[in-house]
Parts: structure tokens; C-alpha cells; sequence
């Protein structure tokens, strides 16, 4: 089996698809792994990187029913005790239900469909002000020029943290979502210090100044009652944070990959781009930016599906294997921007189905059409030679993705 640094290798076609999860390759080009693990071995149980041993979903109907059963739970210390509590988990994502629903109903109101749509014209300004400053040049980088400077741009003004530190944001939350599979531990540790620290000394300024931004709005949530603890501010606050640095960035650079690899999807979508939004889910379904973050752990003794799974088992729903599940959908490995209605799992599913999705969606759809409209030629640069995967266990994306325009 792999070793707990991940280092195994599929040697021949005999050996099983799982010893091949969490290699270079498989960074490269996870799905042909997936389908045979769909095939063989489709809920396998299997050791994480970190040494865990747990569970892996990989079919599509298998996941939505993993997502929806309350018997795996979210909140840790439920099982292993208080000393597993940090920030960064005194948070929605990391709760099980009545704190799950109070926690999330808190910042709920800031991301309807509705309220994100009215930011249309302003995330509009937005990309295209970061598309000015590439305007005139024969080249660009999709993540540093636009995909990773949007969204950062847009979260940063919804909290109303200085958008001047989107630099020191990048390098924390790239370390601390990287943390699974990293080398350097002390420093993520580090990372997580300086990122505390900084919060803390930002919810200082607004206590005295609040405005009526986000982080304003929880500081006096708590000061008016006992709606959320002060450790659940950070948490809440950070996971946006986090979530606005790593995923939409990925939406925006995987779905442009798959487009532009897809010469005839792109030209339908210049030829019409009303299409966009139905492109967007199809980006999302076929290379969605989060990985196997899904995780679930076993409440309690359970059964789920003749397996029997003990309290405390890590079960980890892989959301890009279910999204190429071919039980669901019709020729599942053809990017099609015209696929009708899609359900995919991109955003999860259930309770802690994701909260920023008509954001992430809005930002895909203006990125995606601007970065079209403004420039016809668009292509990915020939000289650039293989696109880099990151290797993670959190989200999936390309560390850089050169273009020529
Ligand atoms: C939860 C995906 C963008 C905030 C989730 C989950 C997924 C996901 C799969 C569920 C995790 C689970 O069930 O374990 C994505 C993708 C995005 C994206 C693919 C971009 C394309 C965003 C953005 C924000 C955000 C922009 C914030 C502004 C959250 C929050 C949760 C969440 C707060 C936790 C919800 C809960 O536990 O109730 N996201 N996300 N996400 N996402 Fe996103």
C-alpha cells in the first residue's frame, strides 16, 4: 500500500487503482484513476497521505447520499476531544447542526442570490480594470494578471479587509490549505500565527470604527449577545477568507484550460455568449477546483452500504470523480457547454453545500465572458510546454496557466 508520505505507484494494470491516488501523476490527470476506482473498488478504504486511514467515495450516487447522511459528522472534537479545536475549524464548515445552522445563518444574508446579483456592475469594473492593465500586451498570466487578483478583490471589499494585503492573505492561506500533503509543518504553524495575529488586530480597528461591512456586522453580533463566540469570529472570517483565495481562482483557471483545449466549445461560447452560465457548470462539472476537501468523519458505528465503517473513520467524498460518474452523466469525460441541466456536485451537497456559490458563479460567468470579449485570440501559449497541476488534497488547480492573447 502507499507509504504515509504518499509516495506509491501504479505499476501494472494488476495492481489497484487506489495505490495510484496522491502521486505526481495523479495530480496531473486524476480521472482515469477515478474511473477505474468507480469500477473496482468505488467506496475504498485506504490511507490518506497524512498517515489516516479512512474511506474514498468516488460514484456520484454514493456521494450525494454520504453528503446528506447526518451519521457523518463535520465537528472533530465530537471524537477525539477539545484538543482538536482551532480557529480555523471553530467555523460552519467544521460544525455539526445546531451550531452548523447557526453559525452559517449568520452570514447567510451577505451571499443570496439577490444580494450577489446586485454586485454584477461592480465585480464587472473590477475585471475589467484588471484586464487594463494587460490591455496592449501580447501575453498574460491568467492566475497572477486576473483569476487570483477577482475574487481576492471582491472577498476583500464584501469584509472590508485592506485590499493592500492580498499579498500576505495569498501567502497564509496557500500554506494553510496546502497543509495536508506539505513538507514544512513548522511553517505552516507559523503561517497560521501571523494570519491570527493579523485578524486580531484588524477586529480591534473595527470594534472602534466598526462600517458596515461583513466582519462588522459578526463583531457586533457578538457584542450584542451570545449569538458567536469570539474564536467562531476568526474561524468564520478566515474561512471566507480562504475560500475566496483558493477556489474561485481554480474556477476561473480550470474552466478557461478546458475551453481553450476545446477550440469548438470556445468558438460556440464567442459565437454566444449568453451560453456562459450553463459553460460555468460545465467547467465546474468537469474540472471542479475542489479536490477530496469533503471530508466527513463516522459518528458512530455505522453500516453505509455493506461496509462497515467504525466511529472515527475519515470518509472522503471525491466530488471531480463523482462529477465524471457515468451512471449520472451521458458521456461524462466530454466537456459539452451545452449539457443539459447539470447536477453537479461541484459545490457539494446538503447542509454545508457551499455558501459562496452564486458569488463563485457570478465571478466565473463576468471572468469568463471578459476575458472573451476583450480578447478574440485568446489561447494558451504554445511555448509554455505542460501545465503544472498542484499537488494537494484540497483544492485542484494549475500553479500557473501562460496565455497568449
Ligand atoms: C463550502 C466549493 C467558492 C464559502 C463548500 C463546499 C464545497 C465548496 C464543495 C462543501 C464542503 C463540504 O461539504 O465538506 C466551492 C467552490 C467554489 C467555492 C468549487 C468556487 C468555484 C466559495 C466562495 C466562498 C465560499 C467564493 C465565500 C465567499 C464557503 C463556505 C462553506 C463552503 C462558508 C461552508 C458552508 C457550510 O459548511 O455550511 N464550498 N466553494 N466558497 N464554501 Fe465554497
Amino acid at each position: 500500500d502507499c507509504n504515509p508520505k504518499g509516495a506509491c505507484r501504479l505499476n501494472s494494470s494488476n495492481e489497484s487503482a487506489k495505490n495510484a491516488l496522491f502521486t505526481p501523476g495523479f495530480a496531473q490527470d486524476p480521472y482515469p484513476v477515478y474511473a477505474r476506482m468507480r469500477e473496482e473498488e468505488p467506496i475504498a478504504k485506504l490511507m490518506f497521505p497524512d498517515g489516516q486511514f479512512g474511506w474514498m467515495i468516488t460514484r456520484y450516487e454514493d456521494a450525494v447520499d454520504v453528503l446528506k447522511d447526518n451519521r457523518f459528522i463535520k465537528d472533530m472534537t465530537k471524537i477525539f476531544g477539545n484538543g482538536y479545536q482551532s480557529i480555523f475549524t471553530s467555523n460552519m464548515l467544521f460544525s455539526d447542526p445546531p451550531d452548523h445552522r447557526r453559525l452559517r445563518g449568520l452570514v447567510q444574508q451577505g451571499f443570496t442570490p439577490k444580494l450577489v446579483e446586485s454586485m454584477r456592475e461592480h465585480i464587472q469594473q473590477i475585471a475589467d480594470g484588471l484586464l487594463d492593465a494587460v490591455e496592449g500586451r501580447s501575453e498574460m498570466s491568467l492566475i497572477d494578471d486576473f483569476a487570483f487578483p477577482l475574487p481576492i478583490i471582491v472577498i476583500s471589499e464584501i469584509l472590508g479587509v485592506p485590499i493592500e494585503d492580498q499579498d500576505k492573505f495569498r501567502v497564509w492561506s496557500n500554506s494553510i490549505i496546502g497543509a495536508s500533503n506539505s513538507e514544512e509543518g513548522p511553517q505552516v504553524y507559523q503561517h497560521m500565527q501571523e494570519f491570527t495575529a493579523y485578524l486580531g488586530q484588524w477586529f480591534e480597528k473595527v470594534r472602534q470604527e466598526p462600517g458596515d461591512d461583513l466582519i462588522s456586522q459578526l463583531i457586533m453580533a457578538e457584542e450584542a449577545g451570545e449569538k458567536l463566540s469570539e474564536q467562531e469570529i476568526y474561524g468564520v472570517v478566515a474561512l471566507l477568507i480562504i475560500a475566496g483565495h483558493e477556489t474561485t481562482v481554480n474556477l476561473i483557471g480550470n474552466g478557461m484550460i478546458s475551453l481553450l483545449q476545446h477550440p469548438d466549445q470556445l468558438r460556440k461560447l464567442q459565437e454566444d455568449p449568453s451560453l456562459v452560465k450553463g459553460a460555468i457548470e460545465e467547467m465546474l462539472r468537469y474540472n471542479g477546483p475542489v479536490e477530496f476537501s469533503t471530508s466527513r468523519w463516522a459518528g458512530e458505528d455505522l453500516e453505509f452500504r455493506g461496509h462497515q465503517m467504525k466511529r472515527g473513520d475519515l470518509v472522503v467524498v471525491a466530488l471531480d470523480s463523482a462529477d465524471r460518474d457515468g451512471e449520472q452523466f451521458a458521456d461524462p469525460d466530454l466537456f459539452d457547454i451545452t449539457r443539459e441541466r447539470s447536477r453537479h456536485l461541484a459545490f457539494g451537497h446538503g447542509i454545508h453545500m457551499c455558501l459562496g456559490a452564486p458569488l463563485a458563479r457570478l465571478e466565473g460567468e463576468i471572468a469568463v465572458n471578459t476575458l472573451l470579449r476583450r480578447f478574440p485570440n485568446i489561447r494558451l501559449r504554445e511555448d509554455a510546454g505542460e501545465l503544472e497541476w498542484r499537488p494537494g488534497m484540497i483544492v485542484r488547480g494549475v500553479k500557473e496557466i501562460p496565455l497568449s492573447l
